[in-house]
């Protein structure tokens, strides 16, 4: 009895199923994205590049003696900052919209600002606190109190530690402090190696495979960046400045750090590339690196300027705001800041082509396919894109998207930005663009973001027209925005 309500019951599901499949409308079936080219970026180099402009904080010995290179000889009683406040640091970054800040734990000095256990030379020996404190600890906990991400320098280039110029006991102590730092302050999302180094320094080979190794092992999310990556790369330069091209793409085999001769190629990258290394421009607010009294901000054109050579370049913008002696990141610097953050919203905020229609040469997978070029107005920057049909270049049929004002009222505009899809990898080689039939842009690579600022100053004009003449594979555009930037004033008009 059991075993046959048992049967009549299952028949009775599967007849309910069986109706329940026939009486669904028919699933639509969406056309797959096109094949990544690779190299592609990892889940947190994408996080990185989203991130468009971090800050650096340079802090350290030399804020107090006003020098930039500390000959490691400097006594740690000059560490007295009186109002020390990382969370002034944290909230200046947030009112700036940065997400990531880098603190010097120790710079070439050789001086911690945590309470190392492998040396004497730190915070403990200074009257800050009693030589109680732990300004990495403080960083870290201000930090994160207001959603802002943080990263680490640890200086290879050592003036302090006498094991420094002996390879085996200093590798070892540096091993030591890149575990300390990365055990015991939660997550960190980048840490920086670089090669600086005075001319006279003594000769001193340093572990990079096993320092790389150990950074991977402890901390899961993040990015080394060095000249040489491997994850984010040096570009080359400290003005703030990217190439013309500047891909993510470059070979590693052919980078060293603290090598010579090789700053055009990290400035530029390499199309041929066979590592995903974005690179990261450096810069300070200031012309030092650590605070002096003497210097003061650059100007809020200056900054934009080095904005549009960056991330307008397919970067991001790596600010140093250096604190002052008295712990604080001064007024002025703070100003410049948020006027810089308001200057950049003022710009950006608004696509001058968000009401227009949009057409192009062909899309993939048909109208409904879901690649349409209605996609580069919406708000997601790198999943949702245009793609073409693949065999369109093949035929000799160029690839082209067009921006066409709907209200009959004519575009005016100074700013082009392009961005493309390069979760699928970076592709575009070389692009023209074109206001009512005549020729504005031409230029080479785009990336996650290009931005052209007119030569000529305001255009206006009905429709534009973007041409993809050159490409690795075939292009993918997630944005298209046309915006009219009110501090720009092309000079010599
Ligand atoms: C470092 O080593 C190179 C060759 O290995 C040598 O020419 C140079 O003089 C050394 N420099 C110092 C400061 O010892
Ligand atoms: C980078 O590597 C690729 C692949 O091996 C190669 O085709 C390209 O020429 C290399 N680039 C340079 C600048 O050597
Ligand atoms: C550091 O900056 C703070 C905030 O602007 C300011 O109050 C303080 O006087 C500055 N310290 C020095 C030494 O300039
Ligand atoms: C788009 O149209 C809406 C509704 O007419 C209008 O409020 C908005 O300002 C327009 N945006 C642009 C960028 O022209």
């Amino acid at each position: 009895m059991a075993e046959k309500g048992h049967l009549f019951s299952s028949i009775f599901f599967l007849t309910f199923l069986h109706i329940l499949h026939f009486s669904s409308p028919k699933l639509e079936v969406s056309t797959p994205p096109p094949l990544p080219i690779l190299p592609l970026p990892s889940f947190s180099q994408l996080k990185w590049q989203q991130r468009e402009v971090i800050m650096f904080l340079h802090f350290g010995p030399n804020t107090f003696t006003d020098s930039e290179w500390g000959t490691g000889a400097e006594s740690p009683a000059l560490f007295n900052p009186t109002s020390l406040n990382p969370a002034q640091w944290a909230a200046t970054a947030a009112a700036a919209g940065i997400s990531l800040m880098i603190l010097t734990a120790k710079h070439h000095d050789g001086f911690c600002l945590w309470p190392s256990k492998y040396t004497t030379h730190s915070v403990v020996r200074s009257p800050w606190k009693d030589g109680r404190g732990d300004v990495v600890k403080e960083f870290v906990s201000a930090a994160t109190a207001h959603g802002v991400d943080v990263g680490l320098y640890l200086s290879p280039w050592d003036r302090h530690d006498r094991r420094y110029s002996h390879d085996l006991p200093y590798n070892e102590y540096y091993l030591a402090q890149l575990q300390e730092l990365l055990q015991k302050y939660g997550n960190v999302r980048e840490i920086w190696f670089d090669g600086a180094k005075g001319q006279n320094a003594p000769n001193m080979s340093y572990y990079f495979s096993d320092w790389f190794a150990m950074v991977k092992e402890l901390q899961s999310s993040i990015n080394i960046f060095s000249d040489a990556g491997p994850d984010i790369r040096w570009v080359g330069n400290e003005k703030g400045f990217a190439g013309m091209p500047c891909w993510s793409t470059i070979n590693r085999t052919l980078l060293a750090i603290g090598a010579e001769g090789i700053s055009e190629y990290l400035n530029k990258g390499d199309p041929k590339g066979t590592h995903w290394v974005p690179p990261e421009c450096d810069v300070s607010i200031r012309k030092g690196w650590f605070w002096h009294k003497s210097e003061s901000p650059k100007s809020l054109n200056e900054l934009l300027n080095i904005y549009y050579n960056s991330v307008g370049r397919n970067c991001v913008l790596l600010v140093n705001v250096p604190p002052n002696s008295t712990g604080l990141i001064a007024q002025e610097d703070a100003d410049t800041l948020k006027q810089f953050k308001a200057a950049i919203d003022t710009i950006f905020t608004t696509n001058l082509a968000h009401n227009c229609s949009v057409k192009a040469s062909s899309q993939r997978g048909g109208k409904e396919g879901g690649f349409g070029p209605e996609n580069v107005l919406d708000s997601d920057h790198l999943w949702t894109y245009w793609a073409p049909v693949e065999a369109d270049a093949d035929a000799g049929r160029e690839h082209w998207i067009e921006i066409r004002s709907q209200q009959n009222q004519a575009l005016r505009f100074n700013v082009i930005r392009i961005q493309e899809a390069i979760g699928l990898g970076q592709r575009i080689r070389r692009h023209e663009i074109y206001l009512d039939g005549k020729k504005i842009v031409d230029e080479s690579s785009v990336g996650y973001k290009r931005l052209h600022r007119i030569k000529t100053g305001v255009v206006s004009g009905y429709v534009v027209r973007v041409r993809i003449t050159e490409f690795r594979a075939v292009p993918l555009i997630s944005s298209l925005g046309l915006h009219l930037d009110p501090f720009w004033h092309p000079t010599g008009l």
